[in-house]
């Protein structure tokens, strides 16, 4: 079928799913309740995921947050990586080709400042650096993006959360004007409790998807409960959003990773409050069908 024509009927498809789905597009005010829409790793599916020019394409792209995952090296530094490993998405083993399996915490920040962390990717991105959580701070403080931190692995981190809170104090996140753009997230529930007990006034989130029964007690120390897509229904999101959280909102549920539009608009319809996405440019029009503007 020729391009044209399947984007037409993609777009007759998705209109047919508009008029089925209980989206809240059906509201009088058509811009209330529009899901946020979150760059996860950057804009991970047009740049190198977790690296400065994945957070740079999502801000030339006009979403202002990105979300991205912190880990720590050998010497205590904190660099913005996904995996465990350093192997998908550098060239640690041609470089360091006796250190495997490659850990990111078995590795110093200057070893892993060495490592193309952009051709596994595309060659234009060649000599795209691991960016250590500081660089990559200060990249997105330049752009004024928010920011949703993932504590990556923490069980592999001892005191990664205390570490990361005044790493991000440090770099001027903890004040006032700045924790209105600031979520710290894990799946790791005792690191979130951490964070909360910590420093109060940041807001954090819990990946997955707690039982019903369980979410009065998250919501003692979490602003968010962010499950995996296919885990949401109608009943859940509504259980969550009716709790307050610690700071006296209702908590609210962002969904991952929502890379297809039939999904966006599923989750919109669901009433989450922000969907996380490799593809930010591609749910932004999926949720165009019931909200205009950006
Ligand atoms: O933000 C949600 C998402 O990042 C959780 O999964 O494995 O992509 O970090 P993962
Ligand atoms: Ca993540």
């Amino acid at each position: 079928m020729h391009a044209r024509a399947v984007a037409a009927t993609a777009s007759a498809l998705l209109g047919l799913v508009a008029l089925l789905l209980p989206i809240p597009g059906a509201r009088a005010d058509h811009e209330a309740g529009r899901p946020a829409v979150i760059a996860h790793r950057g804009a991970s599916s047009l740049a190198p995921e977790n690296t400065l020019a994945a957070v740079d394409r999502a801000r030339r792209l006009g979403f202002t947050w990105v979300e991205n995952d912190v880990q720590r090296t050998r010497d205590g530094v904190l660099v913005v990586l996904h995996d465990a490993g350093l192997a998908r998405t550098t060239d640690v083993e041609r470089v360091f080709p006796g250190r495997a399996p490659w850990r990111v915490r078995d590795f110093t920040a200057a070893e892993i400042a060495r490592l193309d962390a952009g051709s596994w990717f595309g060659r234009r991105f060649a000599g795209v650096r691991v960016p250590t959580l500081r660089q990559y701070l200060a990249r997105v403080e330049r752009n004024r993006q928010s920011l949703l931190l993932e504590i990556k692995n923490p069980e592999l981190y001892p005191g990664i959360g205390r570490q990361v809170l005044r790493e991000l104090g440090r770099a001027g996140w903890l004040d006032r004007r700045h924790l209105s753009r600031l979520v710290v997230q894990s799946f790791h529930v005792p690191t979130i409790r951490s964070v909360h007990r910590l420093r109060p006034a940041v807001r954090t989130a819990v990946l997955g998807s707690p039982t019903i029964a369980e979410l009065r007690t998250y919501a003692r120390f979490t602003d968010q409960i962010n499950p995996q897509h296919l885990k949401l229904t109608v009943g859940y999101v509504a259980a969550v959003q009716r709790l307050r959280g610690p700071h006296g909102r209702p908590v609210e549920v962002c969904a991952w990773t929502v890379d297809r539009p039939i999904d966006a608009l599923l989750a919109a319809g669901y009433g989450v409050d922000c969907l996380i996405t490799n593809r930010p440019d591609v749910v932004r029009r999926a949720l165009s069908v019931f909200w205009t503007s950006p």
